[in-house]
């Protein structure tokens, strides 16, 4: 087997704008979107379908069998068309008896479903937990689709979803996983943004190299919109959107992204493909961050700070209040020593401009929700 994960993985997953309403021809369109519009070059590798792809039943032989009206061609044609253009395929199954949709999930299946799996060309799994049998622990039952993973004679990255539950950060590494879900799902607004980020200060360590912090899939870029109503709930301005992806990418989560990639707006390529944000998620030494909050406004302003492998700083300044906020940044707080004539050179991964050099202390406005990131080399003065 391969090494896989050593940084965050990057694609697209069907389900927060299309929900059940899955198809081969909109998997297909989205592949194709996918290179056409640049975030294949930007690194992104997966493209993954969520639940809802399988008939009800398993076959007479007890295995999973592909909606043959959603997906006609079968799953391997699909898997052969999605490596054609370069990239990598995924699906989602469920540690319990079913799928959260109510289809059938892998529990006492789990080696011959990831032998399915492997036979259609799955590169990816995301493992869903509902309908999980009480009396096993989710330790067990991950323990066992890792292990099967990783006998099925095929590299498959191992995405699991406990939504955080059974003190998954004491455990998930031993399973083999490579991502695991914190949180319960997202909604396309920014009060859940925020509570997803505020939920995860103080577990950032455990977000690295090979097992990463699925904080869930992006909705930058929905607007509002898709077929799936529990998640295209009200919308982000392109203000939150930004945050959001820069949250992300600090944190060492996973870059999913969960909008419809054949229609999206300029502004949202513009954020979706910031080689110079990704290149901090992307760093790889994947070391997760460390969180500063603002003296006088703790609970709303602060800063994720991340060491990058050239000795460089990751430094993301968040305002999650609703009024325009000061945010300073003293030097000492992330290592520098004035007092040894270190302070940092600025460079803005939004601007994309450098911001100039600075000495003790680094000070900004933030817009209402809005943020501004930084990649910061030490200098001498
Ligand atoms: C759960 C997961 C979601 C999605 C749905 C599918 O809610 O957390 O990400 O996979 O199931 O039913």
């Amino acid at each position: 087997m391969s090494i896989l994960a050593k940084t965050p993985p990057m694609g697209w997953n069907t389900w927060n704008t299309f929900g059940w309403k899955i198809n081969e021809e909109l998997v297909k369109k989205a592949a194709d979107a996918f290179v056409e519009s640049g975030l294949k070059d930007a690194g992104y590798e997966y493209i993954v379908i969520d639940d809802c792809w399988s008939l009800k039943e398993r076959d007479e032989e007890g295995r999973l069998v592909c909606d043959p009206e959603k997906f006609p061609g079968g799953m391997k044609q699909l898997a052969d068309y999605v490596h054609s253009k370069g990239l990598k395929f995924g699906m989602y199954s469920c540690a319990g008896t079913h799928t959260c949709a109510g289809h059938p999930g892998s529990f006492e299946h789990e080696f011959e479903d990831a032998k399915t799996f492997a036979e259609w060309g799955v590169d990816y799994l995301k493992y869903d937990y509902c309908y999980k049998p009480d009396h096993i622990p989710g330790e067990i039952l991950y323990k066992r689709m890792g292990t099967a993973l990783r006998n099925c004679g095929r590299d498959i990255l191992f995405s699991a979803c406990n939504w955080g539950n059974d003190e998954v950060y004491q455990w998930i590494r031993e399973t083999g996983a490579h991502m695991f879900r914190s949180t319960g799902d997202i909604q396309d607004n920014w009060e859940s943004i925020k509570n997803i980020v505020l939920s995860q200060i103080g577990k950032e360590s455990h977000s690295g190299t090979y097992c990463y912090n699925d904080m869930d899939m992006l909705v930058v870029g929905m607007y509002g919109k898709g077929d799936n109503n529990a998640v295209a709930l009200g919308g982000c301005s392109d203000i939150e959107y930004r945050s959001h992806f820069s949250l992300w990418a600090l944190m060492n989560s996973p870059l999913m992204i969960g909008c419809d990639i054949r229609k999206m707006s300029k502004e949202t390529v513009e954020i979706l493909t910031n080689k110079d944000i990704i290149a901090l998620n992307q760093d790889e030494e994947a070391r997760g961050p460390y969180c500063i909050r603002q003296w006088n406004n703790p609970e709303k302003v602060m800063a994720f700070v991340k060491p990058l492998s050239n000795g460089d700083y990751a430094i993301g300044m968040f305002n999650f209040s609703e009024t325009a906020s000061e945010m300073s940044l003293q030097f000492w707080d992330i290592g520098l020593s004035a007092a040894a004539g270190k302070g940092l050179s600025i460079y803005d991964c939004w601007s994309h401009e450098e911001e100039g050099t600075f000495k003790e202390r680094y000070v900004c406005t933030l817009e209402p929700h809005g943020c501004r990131v930084f990649r910061g080399k030490v200098i001498d003065f």
